[in-house]
């Protein structure tokens, strides 16, 4: 199993229905304080099942949602199938957009799956379909010094905010136990320095620097914007 199989199916990551909820409404709301205007059109990339989409919809011209499983992208055709803001595409729909379209690309929680090979390619391509004035975020990356031990207390420090700490200590011996465990030991995550990280997206043709602070409910992780440069 690699991690596009892992992600293709239930995963035991969200430790019940009440912290996938909060997970998603709260990145939907940080990601709709990245939208430019009422016009922009915007492309969240590796969204996973994006709870609240239509709320980011609502803020925008068009939301694309791409996500590279099947499973998921089922899953948000059905539930936003109606939605004539929201289109769904695959990985290899992003390439068939106009170049210079899109206002705003938003990737959470997605560079720890992919390679650097994989991830400078996704880089021109995303450069290509960015308006001159548009802006790449790129947040959640994991820094070298962040363990799965600050990540656990991360979770547990946003379940006690969120009524769901019983769960979520279940959750993480679940995780403990899971397909997610033994593949962060095997094929591992890819973590970034900040240096490493700005100079990737230079190499790629960004102006970058990292954001105050990361989106999402993990303060110890990172989250950078890149300009076209
Ligand atoms: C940790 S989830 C993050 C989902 C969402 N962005 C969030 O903030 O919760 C990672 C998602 O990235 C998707 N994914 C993994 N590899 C991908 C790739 N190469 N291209 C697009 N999506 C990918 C997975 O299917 C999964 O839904």
């Amino acid at each position: 199993m690699n991690w596009r199989d892992y992600w293709n199916q239930d995963t035991p990551i969200y430790a019940s229905e009440r912290h996938k909820l909060l997970h998603y409404r709260l990145v939907a709301s940080d990601i709709i304080g990245l939208i430019p205007s009422g016009e922009a059109v915007v492309l969240d990339y590796g969204c996973g099942e994006a709870l609240f989409a239509d709320r980011i919809a609502a803020k925008c011209a068009r939301l694309y949602l791409s996500d590279a499983a099947p499973l998921v992208r089922d899953r948000l055709r059905e539930r936003f199938g109606s939605n004539d803001r929201i289109t769904v595409l695959g990985p290899d729909e992003v390439s068939g957009l106009p170049d210079g379209s899109l206002d705003l690309i938003v990737v959470n929680s997605l560079l720890q799956y992919l390679s650097r090979d994989e991830l400078r390619s996704l880089l021109k391509l995303w450069r290509a379909k960015l308006r001159g004035s548009g802006q790449l975020v790129i947040a959640d990356v994991i820094p070298p010094d962040v363990s799965p031990l600050k990540d656990a207390r991360a979770l547990l420090s946003f379940a006690w905010q969120g009524g769901f700490l019983g769960s979520a200590v279940l959750g993480l011996i679940r995780t403990a136990f899971s397909d997610y465990r033994k593949l962060r030991e095997t094929i591992g995550l890819s973590q970034y320095s900040e240096k490493e990280k700005v100079e990737i997206l230079q190499d790629a043709g960004f102006s970058a620097e990292r954001a105050e602070r990361n989106l999402g409910h993990n303060p110890a992780r990172m989250t950078f914007v890149g300009r076209p440069a």
